[in-house]
């Protein structure tokens, strides 16, 4: 069925897969359990042959990420780490790769406790500096891999500035776009090359989800890392594609309110003593705030803030009662994490120190409760440890 170019975002998530199903006029698009497909004939196919190769509700998805990403392919994996390994594939022994230092600690670790053991070289560099991207390019560099807004500090990369870098260089520019999504920011209209996806976090966006995403802005790149994706197998399940299908759908209006929300949180927790200091891009005075609000549509639902003393960020992961202490990030429920001994533990000590990410840092992935709710939640955590009440 023919329908109307609709350039809204919004328009579009809500609308993939309604009116597929030409036969029984089906409102949501089918989970297709099938592992292989009957052919019609001998050297005939009706599409598909065998579901590692393809799958009706996969390719829905994977057409409506790419859609949404702007790319002309995606590609659907059963996690995060299952994308980025799939992607790292693409380089051979001797190859070097520079990556954001202030990154998600599970990308760290499949770097350099595997990827390293097959000659695949990477330097760490703070990728909101185009001159130490720069510096550390190298003549065997054939990629650049950032996260923007960064994990967990939330640093901002240039994303053009370092997309020309790239193509000056002929360079691979991959951005991991799991914390704004393409709700916010769609980097390959900015210049990149592949996006990245933990689509476990804000695409499935109901902790109820692993999986993951790349989506490249070309049918070629897109072409190679399909073969790797059949040749190795990390697919998404038909059932978890459909789930994340329906996730999709309410994406834009869950960024919206993430942000909202999130904003709302950083601005009290600035006013409460006991905090040093909150990272969050969409506060005025941080460092990126007038980049991302060039290259984003909004700042998304994450922030981190020091307090005063380990004690009292273990003491805060203790006494909230709504907000739970858990992993992962993205979900409806606000969640917190402790990132230098939970989602960066694999990164060494002195380097978490070196960049900030100390056992008094503190990330929360705010979710879609009321604001006012997630407030009070925070206030009695903090006015346990201090005796007294904190009025924001
Ligand atoms: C930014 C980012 N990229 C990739 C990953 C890995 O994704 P997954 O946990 O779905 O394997 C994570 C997980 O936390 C992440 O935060």
């Amino acid at each position: 069925m023919s329908k109307i170019a609709c350039s809204s975002l919004a328009t579009r998530s809500v609308q993939i897969g309604v009116g597929h199903d030409e036969q029984t006029g089906g409102i949501s698009f089918p989970i297709y359990p099938s592992a292989t497909y009957r052919h019609p004939g001998v050297g005939q196919s009706t599409g598909y042959d065998y579901t590692r190769s393809g799958n009706p509700t996969r390719q829905l998805l994977e057409d409506a990420l790419a859609d949404l990403e702007g790319g002309a392919r995606g590609l659907a994996f059963s996690s995060g780490m299952a994308a980025l390994t799939t992607l790292f594939l693409h380089f051979s022994s001797g190859d070097h790769l520079v990556v954001s230092e202030d990154l998600y600690g599970g990308t760290y670790r499949v770097l350099e406790q595997i990827f390293a053991k097959f000659g695949l070289q990477t330097s760490y560099v703070d990728t909101t500096s185009l001159a130490a991207v720069e510096a550390a390019v190298t003549a065997q560099t054939k990629a650049l891999l950032i996260e923007t807004p960064g994990n967990p500090l939330l640093g901002i990369a240039d994303i053009a500035g370092l997309a020309d870098l790239c193509q000056a260089n002929n360079l691979l520019f991959v951005v991991d776009n799991t914390f704004l999504t393409p709700a916010l920011q769609r980097p390959l209209e900015l210049g990149a090359d592949v996006v990245v996806h933990s689509a476990t976090k804000y695409l499935g966006g109901h902790s109820d989800l692993c999986a993951g995403a790349l989506v490249t802005k070309d049918e070629e790149l897109g072409e190679q890392l399909y073969f790797l994706q059949n040749s190795t197998g990390a697919i998404l399940p038909p059932q978890d594609c459909w789930l994340l299908i329906r996730s999709l759908k309410t994406l834009p209006l869950r960024m919206e309110r993430h942000s909202a929300s999130a904003l709302q949180i950083a601005q009290w927790l600035q006013r409460q003593p006991q905090v040093e200091k909150v990272y969050y891009p969409g506060l005025g005075e941080h460092p990126g705030h007038q980049l991302v609000s060039q290259q984003a549509t909004g700042f998304g639902g994450m922030l981190s803030f020091r307090v005063s003393d380990p004690q009292l960020a273990e003491q805060i992961l203790e006494s909230l009662q709504l907000i739970s202490f858990a992993e992962s990030l993205g979900g409806v429920e606000t969640l917190i994490t402790l990132p230098a001994v939970q989602t960066h533990g694999d990164i060494p000590a002195e380097e978490r120190e070196r960049l900030g990410i100390c056992n008094s840092l503190l990330r929360l992935s705010v979710g879609l409760e009321e604001p006012a709710d997630l407030i009070d939640d925070l206030q009695q955590a903090l006015s346990q440890f201090s005796g007294r009440v904190v009025y924001g």
